[in-house]
């Protein structure tokens, strides 16, 4: 058994549905096993800052329901130089804090592998993201809201896009990876998705749109990757406008939209869980990895494997998008 007796807590990055029914979850776990328990308040700004409060249990009572972060975040500039990690190092000594469990994405995991090298603090991660792009995991906070969020309002495009017969592209987020366009596209029934790790051109699209109108087929629904590497929903509408003068085509971006709201009962129970785990490996003496969910089951996975490793689509999901949207 470890001898941590302080902890801290905080969320960093892309906040992500989820994140306060974690931090719930790790005050609760810390307090139950008698550990004081600290929030550190926008990421690794605030552990610069020293900007730490001690938390109870009530101080995360009525939050497992709210979207957001109570503890804020941020995308640190500072925390990555020497001087801002040093001073970080400083914030967490002044509260003898032995412990940390950090809420975020890649950068949140680059930042805690840096800093427990330099300083030998055990880190825990939790992957908090809406992006689902984190290796060692099959899930990550935040994802089903985002794909419930996603799907609804495509729902609701589809109604006006089917009343006007008219195409629309749909851009969801995900900088990097396909995971909220693909399982957006397969829940909404969508024509075609353009993903960032699938080569879909717009040559094989714009067949797909004339086959379609040829059979009479119903098809409005293009759901669009952030990061996919054809341009973005209003370059590939243009595009299709362009050869295609007769076309009714709409865009919408549903951007920021995807990253609040309520959580999914299933981001309150993934995060609840992977939270209070997160403690008792505190507790166990582990440090410097990636908590995840893989097939039911909790895993570890060493910081530098679950940064540098590509977490990849599922292949059979791509195609079978394809097949159904046939
Ligand atoms: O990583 C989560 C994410 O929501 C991405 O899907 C998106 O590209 C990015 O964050 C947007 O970041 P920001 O809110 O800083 O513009």
């Amino acid at each position: 058994m470890s001898s941590v007796k302080r902890i801290a807590v905080f969320t960093s990055g892309g906040d992500a549905p989820g994140m306060n029914a974690a931090v719930r979850a790790v005050v609760r776990t810390a307090v139950y096993h008698d550990l004081h328990v600290y929030g550190i308040y926008r990421g690794y700004d605030g552990m610069v800052n020293g900007d730490i409060k001690r938390l109870d249990v009530g101080d995360v009572a009525n939050i497992i329901q709210r979207g957001g972060t109570v503890l804020k975040t941020a995308r640190s500039d500072v925390f990555r130089t020497p001087e801002g990690r040093r001073q970080a190092y400083e914030s967490l000594q002044a509260h003898d804090i032995d412990g940390v469990v950090a809420i975020g994405g890649n950068g949140t995991y680059t930042g805690a592998d840096i800093f427990m090298k330099e300083f030998n603090v055990p880190f825990i991660g939790l992957p908090g993201t809406i992006d689902n792009d984190i290796f060692g995991t099959d899930y990550t906070i935040g994802f089903d809201t985002a794909i419930n969020t996603a799907i609804e309002a495509v729902d609701k495009i589809r109604d006006t896009a089917d009343s006007h017969n008219r195409l629309f592209f749909v851009e969801v987020m995900g900088r990097h990876a396909g995971f909220i366009a693909l399982h957006t596209g397969i829940g909404s029934g969508a024509g075609a998705i353009f993903l960032p790790e699938t080569e879909t051109t717009i040559d094989e699209l714009n067949n797909t749109l004339r086959k379609s109108v040829k059979r009479q087929k119903l098809f409005n629904l293009v759901i669009v990757a952030e990061g996919n590497t054809n341009g973005d929903a209003h370059q590939l509408a243009n595009e299709i406008k362009s050869r295609n003068p007769h076309f009714d085509i709409k865009v919408t971006i549903i951007g920021h939209l995807q990253r609040g709201g309520s959580p999914t009962a299933m981001d309150r129970v993934l995060a609840s869980r992977m939270g209070h785990s997160a403690v008792k490996a505190l507790l166990r003496g582990e440090g410097g990895v990636a908590l995840g969910i893989i097939n039911d089951k909790i895993t570890y996975t060493p910081f530098l494997d679950a940064i540098s490793k590509n977490k990849t689509l599922n292949k059979d999901l791509v195609k079978m998008a394809e097949i159904l949207a046939l």
